[in-house]
């Protein structure tokens, strides 16, 4: 037998006991005669004390110490001896095993390591990158541990979860059919079929559909997407979801459904009891109140339009956007007037109008009972009152306004929000909070293209009482489709389905997609859809984001064993990486150019 029990178990009761341990040497401390050693596995970490009472002689004693002196950290050792109870006082509270160590007996050297470039046992880390290209050095970090271990917990919720309420897991092919709408698609050349393509699947949205038409009635599976698009803290190119579908169900049932799974996972990973049904705001007050459609509402902090009173002043910049149909908006940071300098100013200014686009940031501090300000000389006595009114603002507080668009002020105001909230600690990290953004418009114009896209995905229906709005105003007309939002990310999103032939139809067109390539791209959808489709609908909840979230860590990557780099890269294995001469031939492919430099 390698091990009697794990670096994580053994506590006073087992003192007296012989036990045999295998683990890494986390670290190594020297005194003398006496030599500390910390072996740490997955489940935790046991100290081993060689001193002159260790072995069965003084001479054992003596070769043991001489033998884990040879040791260096990361070794993968093998320790047989007694658990030994630490004298009162002399407990270590930083370990669950600190009261206990172990006296050894014997010491087997199972391996050897070369200097690690990421040491598990000290919490300062290396670059990002040394870490992703020793990430399995990277993952013997408890923290690591601990994230992936959650991240499993969440799973096994979820599955027990959905298999009491009748859902079957099916898997869905990872080689599709590429289909326009959506992000990018990865593609896999076909070598049977030369100069044809697979494409990765995005989500298996059309998959799960056709589930429900063929009779399965719920849905669900934990599915690995793939999409090429940009990437930040909390996108990968490839994650996973908790996809699941259902029949016979309105948006309330699935909602119902994901408000039950949303509270068991917070009870029982977060020891929080939610209250049901989780809160929900509509698309078009979440913009309005906090130009975002997954607001951060752990704290306040709502925007405040001024657009009428900028429509009745003199200052140029404000009255003219309000002038153009467009909206001036503020945000009001209580108390926060000093921590806000001329200086600090200026670099928020800087920092909005790179990241938004926006052309100004003006502000007003509250001091001597009324707002100061460089642009307060273009306002008489009465508009500063009347603006100190809106903004409900006391000596202390500061309040940033942005003259724009209404999309441009929404991104604007919503960084804005988010830096500040941030800054200004108004809120407790470690806290949650749950809600449902509704009532999502339908489609959105692109102008680029000069075309609607659909806000969630083609095939969602409309708002039964909005389908007439199709016809006449598009624009206005209002998706069967919901988010789930916590601490200010999308955590997931799903909708009630399109399951008739000539709305899907209807809406192919509206996205300019002609029918011949909706029959070319979607002809299996169309087909199946006359063959008498079920109503449905489902959602589908990012794990990697929901487990970043739950474990309150910043990035994804931290809850992802092997992640890509913002760049797409692996910088472990060195994917994606150029390939033989003859594979390429086989595919029938041929480059034209080739990244030169490594990833
Ligand atoms: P959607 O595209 O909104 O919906 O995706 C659902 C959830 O998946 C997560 N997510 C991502 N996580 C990490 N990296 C990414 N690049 C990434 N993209 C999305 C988000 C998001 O809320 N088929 C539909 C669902 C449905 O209608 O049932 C879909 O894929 O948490
Ligand atoms: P200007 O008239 O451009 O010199 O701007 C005067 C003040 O108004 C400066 O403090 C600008 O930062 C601010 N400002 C300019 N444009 C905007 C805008 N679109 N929204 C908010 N403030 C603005």
């Amino acid at each position: 037998m390698f091990r009697t029990h794990t670096c994580g178990e053994l506590r006073k009761e087992h003192a007296g006991q012989i036990v045999t341990l295998c683990g890494w040497l986390d670290h190594q401390r020297d005194q003398g005669g006496l030599s500390f050693i910390w072996l740490r596995d997955r489940y935790g970490i046991t100290q081993v004390t060689f001193s002159p009472e260790a072995g069965a002689s003084p001479e054992e004693a003596e070769a043991l110490l001489q033998k884990v002196r040879t040791c260096r950290q990361e070794f993968v050792l093998q320790v047989k001896g007694e658990v030994i109870q630490r004298p009162e006082g002399g407990e270590n509270k930083a370990l669950a095993t600190g009261e206990i160590e172990v006296r050894p007996l014997e010491l087997v050297i199972l391996n050897r390591s070369d200097v690690p470039p990421v040491q598990p046992s000290i919490p300062d880390l290396p670059s990002e990158d040394v870490r992703l290209q020793y990430r399995y050095l990277d993952l013997r970090r408890p923290d690591m541990q601990k994230a992936l271990a959650l991240r499993h917990r969440i799973v096994k919720i979820m599955r027990d979860y959905t298999d009491e309420l009748g859902f079957l897991e099916v898997e869905t092919p990872m080689l599709g059919r590429s289909t326009p709408e959506g992000a990018r698609d990865y593609l896999v050349p076909s070598r049977v079929h030369a100069g044809k393509f697979y494409a990765l699947p995005q989500s298996p949205q059309l998959y799960k559909q056709l589930l429900m038409i063929a009779g399965f009635d719920r849905y669900v599976q934990v599915a690995r997407c793939f999409r090429d698009e940009d990437l930040r803290a909390d996108r990968q190119p490839e994650f996973t979801q908790i996809d699941m579908e259902m029949s016979f169900v309105s948006m309330e049932d699935v909602m119902g459904m994901m408000d039950g799974l949303i509270a068991r996972l917070a009870k029982e990973v977060l020891g929080i009891e939610l209250q049901l049904p989780l809160p929900r705001m509509s698309y078009a007050d979440a913009m309005e109140r906090y130009g975002h459609d997954a607001p951060d509402l752990r704290y306040g902090m709502e925007l405040i339009d001024l657009t009428d009173i900028a429509k009745e002043c003199e200052f140029s910049v404000f009255r003219g956007t309000a002038d153009a149909g467009n909206r001036v908006r503020a945000v009001v940071a209580k108390g926060a007037a000093d921590k806000y300098s001329r200086k600090a100013i200026d670099e928020l200014t800087s920092w909005a109008k790179e990241n938004f686009g926006v052309k100004g940031l003006a502000f007003f501090k509250g001091a001597e009972g009324t707002l100061q300000a460089p642009i307060a000389k273009f306002f008489n006595e009465e508009f500063i009152a009347r603006i100190k009114e809106r903004l409900e603002m006391t000596d202390g507080d500061i309040a940033f306004i942005i003259a724009d668009t209404f999309e441009t002020s929404c991104r604007a105001l919503n960084g804005l929000r988010r830096r500040l909230a941030k800054e200004l600690e108004l809120y407790d990290p470690k806290s949650f909070s749950f809600s449902w953004i509704v009532d999502f418009p339908m489609l959105e114009w692109d102008a680029e293209e000069e075309r609607w896209v659909a806000v969630h995905h083609p095939f969602t229906a409309p708002l039964p009482e909005d389908e007439a709005l199709l016809d006449t105003d598009p624009r206005a007309c209002r998706a069967a489709a919901y988010d789930i939002v916590i601490n200010g990310f999308e955590a997931g999103g799903g909708s009630i389905r399109i399951h008739d032939n000539a709305l899907q139809k209807k809406i192919f067109s509206l996205l300019n997609i002609d029918d011949e390539t909706a029959k070319d791209r979607f002809g299996f959808l169309l087909d199946a859809l006359r063959f008498g489709a079920p109503p449905h609908g489902g959602i589908a909840l990012g794990l990697d984001r929901l487990a970043m979230i739950f474990a309150g860590l910043d990035s994804i990557r931290d809850v992802i064993a092997f992640p890509k780099t913002a760049r797409a890269a692996d910088l472990m294995s060195g994917a994606p990486g150029l390939v033989d001469e003859k594979q390429m031939k086989e595919l029938s492919i041929k480059v034209e150019k080739a990244e030169k430099t490594q990833n």
